[in-house]
This record gives C-alpha cells, sequence and structure tokens, in this order.
C-alpha cells in the first residue's frame, strides 16, 4: 500500500481525486488526514472530523470496467472495519449500505466515488471513524453517534486501527475481485441493522416504506412492501420506521 499522510486538508478525498494522476496505477494509494476543514459525507453532507481524533483515510486504487458488483464495493469496505472491530471484541452493526453502528449511533460512514478512465474504473473510497472523539465533540454531529473511545472508555491507538483496516481491506478487495460480493453476503446480512422491522428508505426518487427482509447477492436491499411484494432498492438511505407498516 502507497501512503500518503496530510496534517490539514479540506478532505481527503477532494485531495485523491485533485491528485490522483500523480498516484500509482498499481496497488491502493491511502491517504490520511489528522484534519479535515471540509469533510464530505454521502448525498453532500458534511462530516465532521475535529483535529487527531478521528480517522480520515481515502482508499485510492484502479479496478477493471468489467469487475462483477461494483457498486457494492463500498459495502465490502464496511464489512472490513466491522470485522476489524469484532476482532477488538465490539459488537457492531451495518446500516445499509455502508455506515457501522455501536449502540444504534453512527461510529462509522463511507463515501464512494468513481471516475470512468478508457481502460478502468478509478476509485475513491473515503472512510471516516470517530475514534477518540469527546461526547463533546460527537454532540456536535448533526444526527445520533458515538465513538471507539465513548463506546470503550479507552482511547485507541489510530496507526494500529489503520493498520488493521488497510490489511482486512486489502485481503477482501482482492477476494471481491474475483468473486463480487457472494462470499461477503452471509456475514454482511449477519450483521445488519434493522432486520424484520420496519424501515423508510429514500432512493433519490421515492421514499419506500417496508420491513427490511435481506439482501439480493450482489449487496441490494430488498423491502417487503405492505402488498407483500419485495422490492429491490440498489443505493439509498434507511431510517428506522416508528409506525407500524
Ligand atoms: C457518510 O457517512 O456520509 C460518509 C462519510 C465519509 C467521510 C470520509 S472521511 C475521509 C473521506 N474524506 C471525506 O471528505 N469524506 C470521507
Amino acid at each position: 500500500m502507497h501512503e500518503i499522510h496530510l496534517d490539514v486538508i479540506d478532505s481527503t478525498q477532494t485531495y485523491a481525486k485533485e491528485h490522483s494522476q500523480e498516484f500509482s496505477k498499481e496497488g491502493i494509494t491511502c491517504i490520511t488526514a489528522e484534519e479535515q476543514t471540509k469533510g464530505r459525507g454521502r448525498y453532500q453532507r458534511k462530516w465532521t472530523s475535529p483535529r487527531g481524533v478521528s480517522l480520515n483515510v481515502t482508499f485510492y486504487f484502479h479496478l477493471p470496467k468489467s469487475t462483477p458488483h461494483l457498486i457494492s464495493l463500498a459495502q465490502i469496505a464496511t464489512l472490513s472495519l466491522a470485522k476489524a472491530l469484532l476482532q477488538e471484541g465490539l459488537k457492531p452493526q451495518i446500516k445499509w449500505p455502508n455506515d457501522l453502528r455501536l449502540s444504534e449511533k453512527k461510529v462509522s460512514g463511507i463515501l464512494c466515488e468513481t471516475r470512468m478512465s478508457s481502460e478502468s474504473v478509478e476509485m475513491f473510497l473515503g472512510v471516516g471513524i470517530n475514534v477518540n472523539l469527546s461526547p463533546e465533540q460527537v454532540a456536535q454531529i448533526d444526527q445520533p453517534a458515538t465513538s471507539l473511545l465513548i463506546e470503550t472508555g479507552k482511547p485507541w491507538d489510530k496507526t494500529k486501527l489503520l493498520k488493521k483496516l488497510q490489511t482486512q481491506f486489502s485481503q477482501d478487495l482482492e477476494l471481491f475481485k474475483k468473486k463480487g460480493f457472494a462470499p461477503f453476503h452471509a456475514q454482511f446480512e449477519q450483521l445488519l441493522a434493522f432486520k424484520g422491522q420496519t424501515i423508510r428508505c429514500d432512493d433519490g426518487k421515492k421514499v419506500w416504506v417496508g420491513i427490511l427482509h435481506s439482501l439480493t447477492e450482489e449487496g441490494q436491499l430488498k423491502l417487503l412492501l405492505p402488498d407483500q411484494t419485495l422490492h429491490t432498492i440498489s443505493s439509498g438511505d434507511i431510517q428506522s420506521e416508528k409506525r407500524p407498516l
């Protein structure tokens, strides 16, 4: 893995997009920063990353255009991080498609951006982890959030966690390139939050309300609708729905 560590930057994601022509086309380039002043989340949301306490990572790499299940790649990185946290004795849950939760609050999010070049797809996979954020820092986040420090009561070594994530993600990426999402399906589904519960899912065009049923072989969401049909969603944003169906 090629490593680039920055001190302060607007966003590791924006930096990677602006400098990608300088990075190797082989392997993974891992860009990290101590602080982001304009961290970006999914759907143009802001990602809060105060100085020194979060892991702000962008993995940059090329994939062949023919790679199967490309749409589920961010979910692979989510699972890589979930596995790293499981090894540390934590019980992460995945809020489909790629948020990680601890004690029902967000601890990590992933932003996946792509750029087509003539012969391959450039991937920009941004991972944000609330590592050593204090309760006061977490309270500044615009949704229920937590940190590894808050959940375990001890400060975490960010470098060690990054190494674990890098190792796990490199392995998972190799398997994904050969076999797609299939080898990850069972564990991903096992860690899913809200399984069997009523959720609402905004797919960008329409808000669907239904029971979170399962995942397709490619990692898409299957919702059981009130008329008992199954509806498949490839990308979207889900929330728990308190009202019964
Ligand atoms: C989300 O939950 O909406 C995704 C958050 C992704 C945040 C990471 S932090 C590193 C990288 N740089 C960014 O600006 N965003 C991603």
